[in-house]
Formats: structure tokens, sequence, C-alpha cells
């Protein structure tokens, strides 16, 4: 398939089937989040993955907007460490949770990132997770089979192309 029509295939999804992920799929998605790049192949980003119900719920009422989380037989935690690359960690950790997430779509598996990091609610996912300090929680992202189709939209492409020099419109 074609990568564009796999990219605009995808929707965020916020209803899920019970059916567990199998771990083989599991696997292919962390590994295309492993393969992302990254400045200078710093690779700033380190994964976990919770699937006990009691905390998905638990992670559920600590997020105004990723209440899904508590539904989703998988989650999927990027942490990216300001350690490893100071200016760029937090673009490089969610160009890996994006790879994540079109592998996890190209394998008929529904996500939907709920974004924490400079959140009230971060230190509260840190500690009910046990994340060392120096890591920081950049989102929650719901992994499982979708229950739900979605549809969306993006701005035209001429509004947000200039060409040659910057033009106003
Ligand atoms: C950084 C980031 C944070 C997001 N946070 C949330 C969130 O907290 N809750 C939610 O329901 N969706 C969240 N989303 C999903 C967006 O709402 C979604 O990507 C957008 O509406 C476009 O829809 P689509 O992904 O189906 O194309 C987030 C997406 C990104 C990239």
């Amino acid at each position: 398939m074609d990568a564009l029509e796999l990219l605009k295939g995808r929707r965020s999804i916020r209803k899920y089937k019970q059916t567990p992920i199998e771990p083989e799929k599991l696997e292919k998605c962390l590994q295309a989040a492993q393969w992302a790049p990254s400045a200078s192949n710093k690779q700033p980003w380190e994964f976990l993955i919770v699937t006990d119900q009691k905390i998905r719920k638990k992670l559920a009422d600590f997020h105004p907007y990723g209440k899904f989380v508590a539904a989703s037989p998988v989650v999927f935690i990027p942490l990216t460490n300001p350690q490893v690359h100071a200016k760029y960690h937090q673009s490089d950790t969610a160009l890996a949770t994006l790879q994540f997430m079109i592998e996890a779509h190209s394998l008929n598996l529904g996500t939907c990132w709920a974004g924490v990091i400079g959140t009230d609610f971060e230190p509260k996912i840190k500690e009910l997770l046990k994340i060392p300090e120096h890591l920081r929680v950049l989102a929650l992202v719901a992994v499982g089979y979708a229950d739900e189709t979605r549809s969306s939209k993006r701005k035209p492409l001429t509004s947000l192309v200039h060409k040659e020099s910057y033009s106003l419109k």
C-alpha cells in the first residue's frame, strides 16, 4: 500500500473492543517506534506498556481528555529523556510515537494520543507508574481494535504551502 493511503486512513480511535492485542503485533509497533529517526541518533526515549485494567482506570481518572485509556486493552506510554538530548528529546519521542501509531494502523489496530507532558497530572502519572524523576511522560496512547469509525478534516494544502518565500494568502 502507498504510504499516503495508509497515513490518510489513520484516525484517532476512542472506543475499543476488548479483544486482546496479539503480542507479535505489539512487538512490531514497538520496533516501529524503536526505528524512528532522532537528532544525532540519540534515541532519547523509553517505552512503557500498561495492560492492567485497574492501572488503566487510574490513568483515565487522571486525564481529563484521555478517558478512553480505560477501554483500550493496551496503553503505550512514550517516555522522553531531556538528559539524552535537551533540545530535541520531545520532537524525537513524538516521531517514535507516531511511528508506533502508523504501524499499529497498518496492522488494523486503532490508537489515540492523549497528551501528558507539561500537564498538572504528569507528576501523578509518574508517581503511579514509578517513573524515574529524569524521565518525562510524553503521552498516553490507547491501542486496541476499533469499536467505532471516525472521520477527520484537514486544512487545505493551498492555505499551508508557500513557494520560494513566505507569501500572505
Ligand atoms: C500532541 C497531541 C495531543 C493529543 N491529545 C489528545 C487528547 O488529550 N484527547 C484526545 O481525545 N485526543 C487527543 N489527540 C488526538 C487529536 O485530537 C487528533 O489527532 C486530531 O483531532 C485529528 O484527528 P485524527 O487523528 O483522527 O486525524 C492528540 C493528538 C496529538 C498529536
